[in-house]
């Protein structure tokens, strides 16, 4: 089949400056961690992919080990780009990473500067690309020096490999260090990715400051909670799930009796906003003017198709922020 992108793509979304830079992000975004390996059905995704652009989705993460096997989302990623998107790549925004356990031994994981670079190398190579958009530092490293991950980080622009960076799930303090480390080497850090959502609000105290100050975008992942936040598990656990699937990060364990009694409690809020619990949920994300761009997952089109109407409303009242906050109390 032939990919035709819609001609009126960019007229369905809303794009948000990324810190203060040059960028600018559509406030959905779309995440390759599940859904998009060898274990998954490559028609099913590529059909998520193509839709995601058709509605303004230009931005699209990745990282080493994203799969399974890992590497495998880089790659069939790179497929769909050489298939589907010749043409288009200046339209593209990509992200890859580096930090949590890629190859054997001491140097295929954390934040040396030998990591880092080898698995740019190695992703750029699984997606034919010559470049990525951006290129993080996966997670925090509390034993490598600051300096060697940043002026890794550094270098993978100075060689042209990637046009921005960006950290991963720093904790506050330590991304304002990073930021500046970054200055000093005169490479600006773009964007910082952490998770967030209804269910962990820990960037509430603290980091979201810090990147406000230092003028970085946050783009958050799972908002839905890995899909807690959505209708999935209001009625048990379904066999497509990724709560059920032997190779999903989210555990069946996680689904309590409590946790679905609030997820309930959440939907009806939602369903008085004509919304569904995805959407309230990620539109409760965007209210904050610093979150730049909420990046979702989905296992198939439908998931991203209603989570994309967020755009028609995500505005709350005070009583149903209140209420909200009530529940999560
Ligand atoms: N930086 C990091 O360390 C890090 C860590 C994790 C993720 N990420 C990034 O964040 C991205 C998103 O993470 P995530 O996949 O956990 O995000 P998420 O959006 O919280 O969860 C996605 C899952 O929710 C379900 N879902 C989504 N929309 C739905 C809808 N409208 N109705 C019903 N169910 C819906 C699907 O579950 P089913 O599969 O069960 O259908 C989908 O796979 C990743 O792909 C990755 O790019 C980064």
């Amino acid at each position: 089949m032939e990919y035709n992108p819609s001609q009126n793509r960019y007229e369905q979304m809303v794009y948000k400056r990324c810190g203060n830079s040059g960028i600018k992000l559509p406030i959905i975004s779309l995440g390759l961690w599940h859904n998009f390996g060898d274990v998954d059905v490559f028609e099913n995704f590529r059909k998520i992919i193509w839709s995601a652009f058709d509605a303004g989705i230009t931005h699209f993460d990745l990282a080493n080990n994203y799969g399974p096997p890992y590497g495998s989302a880089e790659k069939n990623f790179g497929q769909i780009l050489k298939k589907d998107f010749k043409g288009y790549r200046d339209e593209l925004l990509i992200s890859t990473k580096a930090g949590w356990d890629m190859w054997p031994g001491p140097y295929g994981e954390f934040g040396s500067r030998k990591y880092l670079l080898a698995s740019l190398d190695q992703s750029l190579k699984r997606m034919q690309l010559d470049y990525v958009d951006i290129f993080y530092s996966h997670r925090p490293d509390f034993e490598t020096p600051l300096e060697e991950t940043m002026g890794a980080l550094a270098t993978a622009v100075q060689q042209g490999k990637a046009l921005y960076v960006g950290i991963s799930s720093y904790p506050a303090e330590m991304s304002d260090r990073a930021v500046k480390i970054l200055k000093q080497m005169g490479v600006p850090c773009l964007i910082h990715q952490p998770n967030y959502s209804l269910l962990d609000r820990w960037i509430e105290n603290g980091l979201l400051d810090v990147l406000d100050d230092n003028g970085v975008g946050c783009i958050v992942f799972s908002p839905l909670a890995q899909g807690l936040l959505t209708n999935r598990y209001l009625n048990g656990i379904p066999e497509d799930s990724r709560a059920h699937k032997s190779h999903g990060f989210l555990k069946e364990s996680a689904i309590t009796e409590a946790l679905v009694e609030k997820l309930k409690k959440l939907n009806e809020i939602a369903q008085g906003r004509n919304q569904s619990l995805a959407q309230m949920s990620l539109a409760w994300l965007l209210k904050d003017p610093r979150i730049t761009s909420v990046l979702v997952g989905a296992s198939r089109v439908e998931q991203l198709n209603d989570n994309l109407q967020i755009l028609n409303n995500l505005s709350f009242s005070n009583d149903e922020l209140e209420a909200i906050e009530k529940i999560l109390a």
